[in-house]
């Protein structure tokens, strides 16, 4: 099985690139640009990442990427995960990235996206990597803030394939970002949302009803309402689920309670992302591996979720071609 998941061309739709942050890496990046970092050592940060929920790793996920000061500190980042990616068998990324996260430290949008944009590039020009663009939105920020930082990505909108809304999921529903949603639909933008990890069912439906969604990061709570999971199985919309952060974030106590193989049974349509992989034990080889011991699958699952992920990537009718 291992060899079958290590070889399996991996598609991953779930990635916060800040969150690929190897604690190696911050101190590198720490030393470089002259950054006091809380910890001594990288065992001692690693030791720091255990999480009682959403809010805890954020206020870490945020304090991490700090030391991202320089367009050649987002290019080392991007380029340090996808290289790992690859040798993992990952074939496809779809990253989210938090613009906001930076403007708020003083790093601007053009510092940002030139570093991504370039490790992209050369990604998929020598990797045999491709990589998707989700420009995402912090739903516990304004969301004036969030239109206005869309707006200043005008430069990038054609570079850019969806906009998503990720962060602390409790108590800032989907509802308040309307505005957001439909002005990236307006330009062309496909839209996603982190719904139902932390926050009620409600909010999925919310998610689709009202900012026009094509996917669901996590989703795992639609099982509290047989109408969502209803309208997720027949409109056969995707949801990014992703085991060992859900395990990390205490949204399930271990790794054989996570819902997946029942949503599985109820014909939905998921697929398996690591989410923060620096932070939640691995990326996408540790978590298909974890899932193959708690659940007992056996490969035609795996090659169900991988198809069901390349069928949702980001990817041009010839890149999507090679990956089937
Ligand atoms: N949930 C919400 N926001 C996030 C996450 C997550 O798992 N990771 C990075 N930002
Ligand atoms: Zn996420």
């Amino acid at each position: 099985m291992q060899e079958f998941l290590h070889a399996l061309p991996k598609v991953e739709l779930h990635l916060h690139i800040e969150g690929s942050l190897e604690p190696e890496l911050m101190f590198a990046l720490a030393q470089r640009n002259g950054i006091d970092l809380p910890y001594a050592t990288v065992q001692e940060a690693k030791d720091a990442y255990h999480f009682s929920g959403l809010q805890g790793f954020l206020n870490l996920y945020f304090q991490g990427m700090n030391v991202l000061r320089n367009e050649e500190d987002f290019y080392d980042l991007a380029m340090d995960y996808f290289k790992r990616a690859r040798e993992e068998g990952v074939v496809h990324i779809d990253m989210h990235f938090d613009p906001q996260a930076h403007l708020q430290r003083g790093v601007p949008l053009e510092v940002v996206m030139g570093g991504l944009l370039k490790a992209k590039q050369e990604a998929e020009e020598t990797l045999d990597l491709s990589i998707g663009m989700i420009m995402a939105f912090l739903r516990d920020r304004p969301a004036e803030e969030a239109l206005h930082v869309l707006e200043q990505a005008a430069p990038y909108w054609k570079l850019l394939d969806a906009i998503g809304l990720d962060s602390a999921e409790q108590n800032n529903p989907p509802a308040g970002f309307v505005d957001l949603f439909e002005r990236a639909k307006q330009l062309g933008l496909v839209r996603v949302a982190h719904a139902g990890e932390e926050g009620p069912a409600e909010y999925i439906q919310e998610a689709l009803d009202l900012l026009d969604v094509q996917r669901i990061d996590h989703g795992v709570r639609c099982l509290e309402s047989n109408e969502v999971v209803e309208r997720l199985r027949s409109e056969q919309i995707v949801l990014t689920v992703c085991p060992l952060s859900n395990v990390s974030l205490k949204v399930v106590e271990d790794l054989r309670d996570h819902p997946l193989p029942k949503l599985l049974a109820e014909g939905l349509k998921v697929t398996i992302s690591s989410d923060d992989p620096a932070y939640f034990g691995g990326g996408m080889l540790t978590n298909h591996l974890a899932c193959a011991e708690a659940f007992g699958w056996d490969e035609a699952v795996f090659r169900q979720l991988t198809c069901n992920a390349i069928e949702e990537a980001f990817v041009t009718p010839k890149r999507r071609e090679e990956l089937l």
